[in-house]
């Protein structure tokens, strides 16, 4: 095949990109976006302050700009991000109790509600277990309104969109340690307890090197009976960035139920990293790490 998306449509995956709303009126950038790829996320557009930036006033202009270039252009749609500590709307940022849970379960339901039907996949929630080898939760205004603010936040997306799968996203989740094993735990609890979870992201910001047990660390969460999907793919410029992207895809293909890759960017001069970690160079042209992925796929 001669493009990422018909690469991997051949094994029933798709293969995507973020894109911020911005670009879309760039020919030359929608021109590789429409030819490579077949599902978009977008990068910022349907994150909590995009979304809610004042409490209880929705703003989805942004949002429906990703999501009717996708609609039209017949690619599937990754819904970025329900609930996050990071890029809350102001007025939430001081929030706390429960005043706040209210306001997550509100957003949570008001913004599912909205794309219902449009989204293949949600992050639910982003980002919630800790960095370092405690396994435990990130410390963070939502963690504080309790343990259970997770399982909340995904019972509350499966009631406002049924059809969506409901994943949970994370970084440095890229081998098994401490922290994909704190996500793994919770995972099989939610399993085991019915709460409704469908996937796992892994972001994948990579740097020099990938963990020999990437791999494995996919298939143990997929043994548990969810999908798992790479969903932040990007890879610091060096020697092995070809290498790298070429080992992660592998290891997607060799876990029967990981089911797509998105790439966080398309062109290097669009990245919010600084190290030309993406597929395409600044002007447009295949990098060596594009022919690697699409040898693997
Ligand atoms: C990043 C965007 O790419 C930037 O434009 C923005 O300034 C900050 O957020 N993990 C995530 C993504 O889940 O939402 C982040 O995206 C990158 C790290």
């Amino acid at each position: 095949e001669s493009t990422l998306g018909a690469a991997a449509a051949q094994s029933g995956r798709y293969f995507g990109a973020a894109v911020p709303a911005g670009r879309l009126s760039e020919s030359a950038y929608t021109t590789i976006l429409n030819r490579e790829f077949n599902s978009i996320t977008a990068e910022n557009e349907m994150k909590m302050d995009a979304t809610e930036p004042q409490q209880g006033q929705f703003n989805f202009s942004r949002g429906d700009q990703i999501a009717n270039w996708a609609l039209q252009n017949g690619k599937q749609l990754r819904g970025h991000t329900l609930a996050w500590h990071a890029q809350q709307p102001g007025w939430m940022q001081n929030m706390e109790g429960p005043a706040l849970r209210q306001a997550m379960l509100n957003h949570v339901t008001q913004v599912a509600t909205h794309y219902r039907g449009k989204i293949h996949s949600w992050d639910v929630v982003n980002e919630a277990f800790a960095d370092g080898g405690s396994g435990g939760r990130r410390d963070s205004n939502l963690q504080r309104t309790g343990n259970d603010w997770i399982e909340a936040a995904f019972r509350a997306a499966r009631a406002a969109d049924p059809g969506a799968k409901l994943c949970y996203n994370d970084y440095n989740t890229d081998g098994i340690n401490a922290k994909s094993t704190g996500i793994y735990n919770m995972v099989r609890d939610f399993k085991a307890r019915g709460v409704p979870i469908d996937c796992v992201g892994f972001q994948s910001h990579l740097g020099t090197s990938l963990a020999s047990d990437y791999q494995a660390n996919l298939q143990r969460f997929a043994d548990l009976g969810v999908d798992v999907q790479i969903t932040e793919l990007d890879v610091a410029e060096g020697g092995n960035q070809a290498n790298i992207y070429g080992a992660v895809t592998r290891a997607c293909l060799a876990v029967s139920r990981c089911t797509g890759i998105t790439v966080w960017g398309v062109r290097d001069d669009t990245s919010w990293r600084s190290d030309n970690p993406l597929l395409f160079d600044r002007s447009g042209n295949k990098k060596p790490a594009y022919h690697a992925v699409l040898d693997a796929l």
